[in-house]
């Protein structure tokens, strides 16, 4: 009976939700959606945006650009934003700067091409109001830790997929998921225990972290 419950409130948040949602980029999400890449939920992007403009951010990054999808987003929704977006895999790159191309951010979103664990840093210049992490999920920690220096004091920090598709703290048959299960849990608890910020873990999605950083 619960569960029905709960389930018919998160339909009807969905249904609700959506009278909000900007359908400019509806093709870009069928169409990964038809070749199988993974994009940020449509209540976090939801909550992504809002972030944006509670803060009223200026400058973002973003780790793990795929098809330019949420790096659109944001800029179409923000019209002084600009976006600085980092992907390692070609074939993604290109398909993110022919997105970008085809809508009117006017030089707004900035990709660089590269691994962002040892992408030369001056190619990433200037500091950051909103820093989103989702590239490969075992790293997000490392990716926090390469760029933080370059989020300002107050900046947030976003985390994707930091429930993993409701697995977090459960074991699998598959070691190699169990491996990437833990790796993620220890970085979730090492950001709630880290000082230099302020952190909540939100259900939304596949989970959210949300960090603020105090120093
Ligand atoms: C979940 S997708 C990103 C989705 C995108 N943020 C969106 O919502 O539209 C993850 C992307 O991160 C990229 N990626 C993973 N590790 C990376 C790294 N070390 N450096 C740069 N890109 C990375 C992958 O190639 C993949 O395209």
């Amino acid at each position: 009976m619960l569960f029905a419950m709960k389930k018919t409130t998160s339909e009807y948040l969905e249904r609700l939700n959506t009278r909000v949602d900007d359908d400019a980029l509806f093709a870009l999400r069928t169409l990964a959606e038809k070749e199988g890449v993974p994009l940020i939920a449509a209540e976090s992007l939801r909550f992504l945006k809002q972030i944006v403009r509670m803060i009223d951010a200026e400058r973002v990054l973003e780790i793990g650009t795929a098809i330019g999808y949420t790096s659109l987003a944001l800029a179409l929704d923000a019209p002084g934003l600009h976006v600085v977006t980092i992907e390692r895999n070609e074939t993604m790159a290109r398909l993110s700067r022919a997105h970008f191309a085809e809508y009117d951010v006017e030089g707004r979103i900035t990709l660089v091409e590269g691994d962002a664990l040892s992408i030369d840093p001056a190619r990433i210049e200037g500091v950051f109001d909103l820093m989103f992490i989702d590239g490969a999920k075992a790293q997000s920690g490392r990716f926090l830790k390469r760029f933080e220096p370059q989020l300002r004091r107050g900046g947030v920090v976003v985390i994707d997929n930091v429930l993993f598709r409701e697995l977090i703290g459960t074991r699998t048959a598959s070691r190699h998921l169990n491996q990437l299960l833990r790796k993620i849990d220890t970085f979730n608890r090492e950001l709630i225990d880290d000082p230099a910020y302020d952190t909540v873990v939100h259900p939304i999605g596949d989970g959210l972290s949300v960090a603020i950083k105090k120093r």
